[in-house]
């Protein structure tokens, strides 16, 4: 079971500047001040990871809750702010109906084993994505777990389900055109602001890292807007393998950048 090395239910506001005392040596390497405020993760490999151990597909779904609770307790440790994590696209219902039916299962099962220790973490979940599209009973589930953790002050822990970055954008569009039609705002009050506000990630810093696991080199729909600046950390490991120290392998990386946002320095 993972060490509650920081206690856990701190805010984020208290980031320090170096390794608090007693943090695992595994943190050694972390550049305490050029750490990502908002990392976006594309969980991807868990098919072929299975597959490469000669077991069904869904297997690898199930190994890859694991990785995600101890990425989500690394993340923690170093008091990221947010972190946002892609578990169903708009797309993944072309899959066969029963690695759907299994998937809408383990989210569920995730949320009634994990729900009291993330809030214990002081986590804030928030599921980003269409809702409305998901199974009902899981929909309440859902809303249950968001309403607990509303209060929280740790990390913003994002999961996209049913997420698509274009149909996001369409949602917030939509809105606003909606609001204009109503006279509540003036077409030139969209600004970028105004259009983050309509985002389902509404609140949280924009994306600094995306991850993504298992060779593909893409974005895949996800984090559209958020993404814009990000840096991009891709690694051929399959995320049911994907460790903390891998994770903390991408938070060296990053500290690496020089992110210089459309100027000539990254002041
Ligand atoms: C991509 O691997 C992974 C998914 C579509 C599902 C991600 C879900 C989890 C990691 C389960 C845990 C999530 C929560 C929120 C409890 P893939 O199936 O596309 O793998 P492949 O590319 O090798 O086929």
């Amino acid at each position: 079971m993972w060490k509650k090395i920081f206690g856990g239910g701190s805010s984020n506001s208290e980031r320090t500047e170096k390794a608090p005392a007693g943090a695992n040596p595994l943190y050694d390497r972390i550049n305490w001040q050029r750490l990502p405020r908002h990392v976006a993760v594309i969980m991807d490999g868990n098919g072929r990871w299975a597959q490469g151990k000669g077991l069904i597909r869904t297997a690898g779904h199930k190994a890859g809750v694991k990785t995600l609770k101890d990425v989500l307790k690394t993340a923690i440790d170093l008091r990221i702010e947010a972190l946002t994590v892609y578990a169903f696209s708009t797309e993944n219902w072309k899959r066969p109906r029963p690695e759907v039916e299994f998937l809408m299962k383990l989210f569920s099962e995730y949320l009634l084993k994990e729900l009291e220790e993330m809030n214990d973490y002081n986590v804030r979940i928030r599921f980003i994505g269409r809702m409305e599209g998901m199974p009902e009973g899981l929909q309440r589930q859902m809303r249950e777990a968001e309403a607990l953790m509303k209060d929280n002050t740790g990390i913003r822990f994002n999961v996209a389900a049913n997420y698509g970055g274009q149909d996001e954008l369409i949602r917030a569009a939509q809105s606003l055109a909606r609001q204009a039609a109503e006279g509540k705002i003036a077409p030139e009050d969209i600004d970028a602001e105004a259009i983050e506000q309509e985002l389902d990630t509404a609140g949280d810093p924009p994306v600094d890292l995306v991850i993504r696991t298992s060779g593909d080199q893409r974005l895949s729909n996800f984090l559209l807007w958020q993404s814009a600046y990000a840096e991009f950390y891709f690694t051929d490991v399959n995320w049911p393998d994907f460790t903390p120290a891998c994770f903390v392998d991408a938070m060296v990386d990053f500290a690496g950048r020089d992110r210089r946002f459309g100027g000539l320095t990254n002041k």
